[in-house]
């Protein structure tokens, strides 16, 4: 089968990352008979440099046009990079939120797994690592406060910002629903967390998650408090299976449960709206650090592309091709510097790409 596939590779480590996907999915197409075709998208401070804005009308059609969207990373450093003294809705980051926000993309999926290999690079302690896990993170991605009304303004003499958390109870169902039948293809258990003891927007989330529960009587539901969650991601990261929350606690909660899978590097997202039609791109950032020196870990992007694969073309034969490329990878000690160990084989960013595909 062809596929249009909009490629979006932004900042810093950016292209390098998206590159080495690109020749995976590559070299899946050729031996399992499909054909995608890339078409490249400007976003985040490239865009900048060269249109102004950090999301232009026709990037965004042109993304709606193909079939799915991969993306490196966008953005770079506050108070070093000259984006960054430009108004909020014209920096590197607003673009990302545009997109999301113009393909409707809801759902956002980071899944967090331990692999046995990378034991040693969890931060955890060893019996907690042992025990391994294997969790999504469900977040909800374009309501709440970071689409909100905001602004900044003198009351009485006094600078004030505001920010809006808002959600209605179909943004709410909504992304509820979409945990809920994830985890039916899972483990189905779902923790739904919230910060119910102290605001509205959470008692409305917990009241409209139990409703769609009821849906489901096959999966347990739990809810936690945001806090206790954060707790009880390094103190018993076994117990999750399906996380749903909203955008901001998704958002500090997916970061916490990356780095316990001993590098963030590692972890994959997917964008989701309604139907078929997804953005993929890896949980971590643009890391200017090492941006360029052929360092950067292109794993969670290749993995990324195995999502797309999944999600949006379902060819799971091929997504489970190169998810097992890269766990051999792991058993054969290659690693790139992230997370690397002693007696590892330490290769950089474009050689991790090809003893990936050696592998397919
Ligand atoms: C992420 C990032 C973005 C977010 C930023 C860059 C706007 O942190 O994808 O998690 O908060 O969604
Ligand atoms: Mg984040």
């Amino acid at each position: 089968m062809d596929f249009k596939v909009a490629v979006i590779p932004g900042d810093y480590i950016g292209p390098e990352i998206v590159e080495q996907a690109q020749k995976v999915l590559d070299h899946v197409g050729k031996k399992f008979g499909h054909s995608f075709n890339y078409v490249e998208v400007d976003m985040g401070g490239v865009s900048i440099d060269k249109h102004g804005v950090p999301l232009t009308d026709e990037a965004l059609e042109t993304a709606k046009s193909s079939d799915a969207v991969l993306m490196g990373s966008i953005g770079g450093r506050v108070g070093v990079d000259s984006w960054y003294q430009l108004p909020p809705h014209l920096r590197p980051e607003a673009g990302l939120l545009a997109i999301r926000k113009g393909l409707g993309l809801y759902a956002n999926l980071r899944p967090a797994y331990l692999y046995k290999e990378l034991n040693g690079a969890c931060p955890l302690k060893e019996s907690v690592a042992e025990a391994g896990f294997d969790m999504i993170i469900v977040r909800e991605l374009t309501g709440g406060l970071y689409f909100g009304e905001r602004k900044t303004e003198e009351i009485d003499g006094v600078m004030t910002a505001i920010d809006t958390l808002k959600y209605t109870e179909d943004e709410i169902r909504r992304i509820a629903i979409k945990g809920f039948e994830i985890a039916m293809k899972r483990r189905k258990h779902v923790i739904s967390v919230d910060k119910a003891n102290v605001l509205d927007s959470s008692r409305l989330w917990r009241k409209i998650v139990e409703e769609v529960a009821k849906d489901y009587p096959e999966v347990t539901l739990e809810h936690m408090l945001v806090d206790n969650c954060a707790m009880q991601l390094v103190k018993d990261p076994a117990q999750f299976d399906v996380v749903i929350t909203e955008n901001m606690f998704g958002d500090i909660l997916s970061d916490e449960a990356s780095m316990i899978t001993g590098s963030i590097g590692m972890l994959s997202s997917a964008s989701l709206g309604a139907g078929k039609f997804g953005l993929y791109e890896p949980s971590h950032g643009s890391a200017p650090d090492i941006a360029g020196q052929n360092k950067a870990n292109p794993i969670a992007t290749i993995l990324s592309a195995a999502m797309m694969l999944r999600y949006s073309f379902d060819l799971d034969k091929e997504a489970d091709a190169i998810e097992a490329a890269v766990q051999k990878v792991l058993e054969d000690n290659i690693r790139t510097i992230d997370i690397m160990s002693e007696g590892m084989q330490l290769v950089g960013c474009k050689e991790m790409g090809d003893c990936i595909c050696d592998r397919i």
